[in-house]
Formats: C-alpha cells, structure tokens, sequence
C-alpha cells in the first residue's frame, strides 16, 4: 500500500501575495514534517494537495496522477484525507455521531440523514472501530462541543480515518495540547504510519516534530529553504535564520 505524494513547482498567489513559491516536495512512506514560521504557507499547501485551493501554477501527483485539477471528493476517494488547524466538530452532535457523518455521506440525501433510516449497522460498527482506534470509545456519547480539545483533535483524526485515506495531512495536531495529550498523539500517529499510511504533519512545536518526524520539510515566506532529518534541519543555518526573523 504506498502512497507516494509529489508536490512539483507549486506556485499559489492570491492577489499580489505570493503564498507559495515554486515549491517541490515529496512525501512517499514516511512521517514527513512540514514547519516554518507563520505566514510560510504550511496551510495553503494542505489547501492545495486536497483539492481546496488550485495551484497558481505547478503540479500535485499522488501514486502517479495529477490530482491538482480534481474537486475534493475525487482527492478524497482516491485515498487523502486532512484535518483542520481549527477544529470543526458539529459541536452538538455526539462523538459517534460525529464519525458516523462522515461514513458514507456520498449517499445520504442531506448532511443529518445519518441520523434516519440511512444509519446503517455497519457503518455505527465502523465508526465505533475508529473510535477504539483513537482510543475515544468511552467519550461516544458525549457532545463533541464538549470535549477539551485534545480530544476534540483526536476526533478530528478519528473523522479523517473514515474515508481510509492512504495519506494523511495533519495540520497542527498538537497545537493546545498538553505534554501527555502530545504524546498520547505522538504514539496514535505512530501506529497509523505502521499501518503503511504516509503522514505530512504540519507542526509549530519543535521538540514535537523532531521527535516525530523521520524528514522535515522547512517553508519560509512560500518557499521550501530546507530539508533533512530532524537533526540536519536542527542545524541549519537558514532555518534558524528564519525562526529568529533575520
Ligand atoms: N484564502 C486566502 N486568501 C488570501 N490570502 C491567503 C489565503 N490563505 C492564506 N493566505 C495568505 O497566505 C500566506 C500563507 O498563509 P498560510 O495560512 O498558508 O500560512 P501558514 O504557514 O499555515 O501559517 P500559520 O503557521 O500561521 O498557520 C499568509 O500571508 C496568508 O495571509
Ligand atoms: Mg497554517
């Protein structure tokens, strides 16, 4: 099951602002880290590689196809899933529900329809997997709005899980998370690479990323300035360059 992703010369402007600037990468079996100070284009990039924003120029390949030019649910279908910077839970539908919304939505004639005859057993029994998986099963019955937000991003890995994406965009996932809630993901993301899925996690805490990450992709200012392992990455001189705002 590889999933090998290609990020080739990838240029977005918005306006006069350039967000990316000829930017290459490739993700292919790994755990990749995607850092860089705020404002480098972490996030446009996830924007473009699922489908929600069009590169100004350049290409996306995933397993050998240009996905760059197919609308979202095709990127979904042919196996990448993303989560939010900014958690969005339907805060007043449970944590089941909450997964279930997501499984087979494609067929359901509204948005809520989960919730009628369209609730099918298997699927609660698939949503339920994902929440063990996650390890959310004894928070099923809570309002999602009410989970403190550790949990609320492991339900938004949990939601994501359900399209059984091949790669997984995470971006931010442990942001407002305590220590132990860090590594409580540190290890859920661990055992989703053994499962053989490609990860890119964009990630604001260093100590997080390189302890994580086996490659770090670094963007500053829509550009990729370095890349390496964590150590080399650590080191470099323009990447501290950047964090420091020379
Ligand atoms: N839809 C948009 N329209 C206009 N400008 C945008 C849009 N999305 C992002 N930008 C701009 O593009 C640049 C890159 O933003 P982006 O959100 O990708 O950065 P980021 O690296 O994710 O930052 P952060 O670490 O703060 O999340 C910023 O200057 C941002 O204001
Ligand atoms: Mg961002």
């Amino acid at each position: 099951m590889n999933a090998r992703l290609e990020a080739k010369h990838i240029t977005k402007r918005f306006g006069g602002l350039e967000a990316l600037r000829d930017v290459t990468l490739t993700a292919d079996d790994e755990i990749l880290g995607l850092i860089g100070p705020n404002g480098a284009g972490k996030t446009t990039l996830f924007n473009v590689i699922s489908g929600f924003l069009r590169p100004t120029s350049g290409e996306v390949i995933f397993d050998g196809r240009a996905i760059h030019t197919k609308p979202t649910h095709e990127i979904t279908r042919l196996g990448i899933a993303r989560t939010f910077q900014i958690v969005k839970p339907f805060t007043d539908l449970t944590v089941l529900d909450n997964v279930l919304a997501g499984l087979g939505c494609h067929t359901y004639p509204t948005p809520r329809a989960f919730a009628e005859k369209y609730r099918a057993p298997n699927h609660v029994a698939h949503a339920r997997e994902l929440l063990a998986f996650t390890d959310l099963t004894k928070w099923e019955n809570t309002l999602a709005g009410n989970l403190p937000i550790g949990l609320q991003r492991k339900l938004e890995i949990a939601r994501a899980l359900g399209t059984n994406p091949r790669l997984l965009l995470l971006d931010e996932p442990a942001a407002g998370l305590t220590a132990g809630e860090a590594e409580e993901l540190a290890a859920l993301i661990r055992k989703l690479r053994a499962q053989g899925k490609t990860i890119i996690v964009i990630e604001h805490n260093m100590a997080f990323a390189m302890n994580l990450c086996e490659r770090i992709v670094v963007l500053a200012q829509g550009k990729v300035i370095a890349q390496g392992t964590p150590a080399q990455v650590q080191n470099d001189e323009r990447v501290i360059n950047a964090y420091l705002g020379h």
